[in-house]
């Protein structure tokens, strides 16, 4: 029997679980921030709400089997299509925009590699109900401030963005034939990575002259100003240029201009989107995506459900983590006790006056621990010392009237006569974590 987890899967020790908490009460905390509501939905779904709507990249990868009652079945390897189905459901009675967030384990059959596990977190923050594209700059503000809140800034982080109707644009205004246009989004997509000739025989293979293939080669190079510069004026072009300027605008006004770039090779694999799109990556290039998400509008309705505009991301704890670990920003685990009781075995009423005073500083909130056996009283505090207790109590009814003694580091001995006195100073001493 093996002592290892499955390729993919990571065991989360109490070390790897601090910083997982880490992640998922930052996130919580900025998202709250925003006046986003939590939700769940189930890990296993029916396979089809997969196949339908994620695209085939994920389709490849599902977690997906025959249950006993003899239903096509997936673990969810993305949390969109759930939420989709959710807000659909009850469309009618929730108060627009939907502002909802979401934590869920998903799984995909992914190649395992760095930034890229079988299984991960994500945050998913979505908005639904809202056409107009300040909330999409809403949407990248939330993403963006989570950044500033793990302690990064736009020295360390891109927001990479761009905007489906405006590619389409482009490429209608390119004469590019509309059957063309997933082999330039796959070109688009893979243009940093891909030798320049590669791409241009896909879009040659996919029916682009010479002029036209040029034109989506040098798609990758282009700042907005220049873009809008050399098509702004073009028909198909000019309402989304004019929109992608009011987004920037918007961005601007909420304080994250600084982070954003314009791309046209963010196009986002799966197969929903219909607007702005976005991915965050690290400056130096070091990760994999850290973010992505963006604009649907369509989803909700091919789902069945109303339809109603929407938008999110999803951020996963696995780059975020690498980023975090990489640039010291990573809190070290924090220890888990606060205040160490003792009681040497030779003092009256050993050990359960030292039992009571526990009991009563953890009624009080206060993080407590004492030796689980009875021990000679350097021992009991050596083992306070190793657990990373701050304070100890060494408590002695021996002394009469004031039996607690209180023991911080770099501090005097500070004498209690009475418990509740105790419990009071260490509830407001900052010892309660
Ligand atoms: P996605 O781009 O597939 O989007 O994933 C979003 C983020 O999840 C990625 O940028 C990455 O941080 C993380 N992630 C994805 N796959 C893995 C993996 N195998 N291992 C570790 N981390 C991973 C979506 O899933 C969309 N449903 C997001 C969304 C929400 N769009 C609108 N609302």
């Amino acid at each position: 029997m093996s002592h290892k987890p499955l390729p993919g899967f990571r065991d989360f020790y109490p070390e790897q679980f601090a910083e997982r908490a880490h992640i998922f009460d930052t996130w919580r905390r900025v998202v709250r921030r925003y006046a986003f509501q939590e939700y769940d939905g189930p890990p296993l779904e029916p396979l089809e709400l997969y196949t339908q709507k994620s695209g085939e990249e994920i389709v490849t990868q599902l977690y997906n089997f025959v249950d006993k009652g003899e239903r096509a079945v997936a673990m969810r390897p993305e949390m969109t299509p759930t939420f989709a189905r959710m807000v659909g459901a009850k469309a009618q009675t929730l108060r627009k925009p939907v502002r909802w967030f979401s934590l869920p384990q998903l799984f995909r059959y992914e190649r395992t590699q760095k930034g890229r596990l079988r299984e991960h977190y994500q945050l998913n923050v979505d908005l639904v109900g809202e056409a107009d594209v300040l909330a999409d700059a809403e949407l990248l503000s939330v993403a963006l401030e989570i950044m500033r809140a793990f302690g990064l800034t736009a020295a360390d982080v891109r927001a990479r963005v761009s905007d489906r109707r405006l590619l389409n644009g482009l490429l209608t205004h390119l004469a590019i034939a509309e059957p063309a246009w997933p082999a330039v989004y796959t070109v688009l997509d893979k243009l940093e990575r891909q030798p320049r000739e590669l791409s241009a025989e896909k879009l040659a293979e996919a029916g682009l002259d010479d002029e036209a293939a040029t034109a989506v080669l040098g798609f990758g190079a282009l700042d907005f100003a220049t873009m809008r510069a050399r098509y702004g004026d073009a028909p198909a072009v000019q309402p989304h240029v004019a929109r992608f300027a009011e987004y920037l605008a918007h961005c601007d006004a909420l304080g994250v201009a600084d982070w954003i770039r314009f791309d046209l090779t963010i196009v986002r694999g799966l197969a929903y989107y219909t607007g702005i799109v976005f991915e965050l990556f690290d400056q130096v290039g070091e990760f994999r995506a850290i973010c992505g998400g963006g604009r649907y509008d369509n989803l909700l309705k091919s789902l069945g459900g109303a339809d109603l505009p929407a938008l999110g991301f999803g951020m996963g704890d696995v780059v975020i983590g690498e980023l975090l670990r990489a640039r010291g920003l990573m809190p070290p685990t924090p220890s888990t006790v606060a205040i160490w009781v003792a009681q040497s075995p030779d003092t009256p009423d050993a050990p359960h006056a030292a039992l009571r005073t526990a009991a009563a500083l953890r009624g009080a909130g206060c993080t407590t621990e004492f030796a689980l056996r009875v021990q000679k009283l350097d021992k009991q505090l050596e083992s306070g010392r190793k657990a990373g207790a701050g304070t100890f109590v060494i408590v002695d009814p021996g002394m009469g009237d004031a039996p607690w003694r209180v023991r911080r580091t770099g501090n005097d001995d500070v004498i209690f006569s009475s418990l509740d006195a105790l419990c009071a100073w260490a509830s407001s001493n900052g010892t309660v974590r």
